[in-house]
């Protein structure tokens, strides 16, 4: 089973499995990570604001039109930020790393 990183807030790296077809938004909910989510994949929030890796980014689908829109709300953007529910989990994905980015609540 392919398996992905998440960096969390404080730095911590979690290695977690990441069964192909789901989203990282799921992958992240399936080991408790928090990363909200708030429409459930429908590209309603920017919630699932992920920053992947550099390494990465390259090798994703390109963001739809209406996941650029959500992205340009969101809070604390970065070149690589992608939504976490729109990156599906493929075979060639394993290994992906993301970061969850800075919390607006934090500080
Ligand atoms: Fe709302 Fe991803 S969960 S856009």
């Amino acid at each position: 089973m392919p398996k992905m990183t998440f960096i969390e807030r404080n730095g911590e790296q979690r290695e977690v499995d990441a069964p192909l077809g789901l989203s990282v938004l799921e992958v992240a909910h399936k080991h408790g990570v928090d990363l909200e989510g708030a429409c459930e994949g429908s590209l309603a929030c920017s919630t699932c604001h992920v920053i992947v890796a550099p390494d990465w980014f390259d090798r994703l689908k390109r963001p739809s039109e209406d996941e650029e829109d959500m992205l340009d709300v969101a809070f604390g953007l970065q070149k690589t930020s992608r939504l976490g529910c729109q990156i599906v989990m493929t075979e060639a994905l394993d290994g992906l790393t993301v970061s969850l980015p800075p919390s607006k609540k934090a500080g």
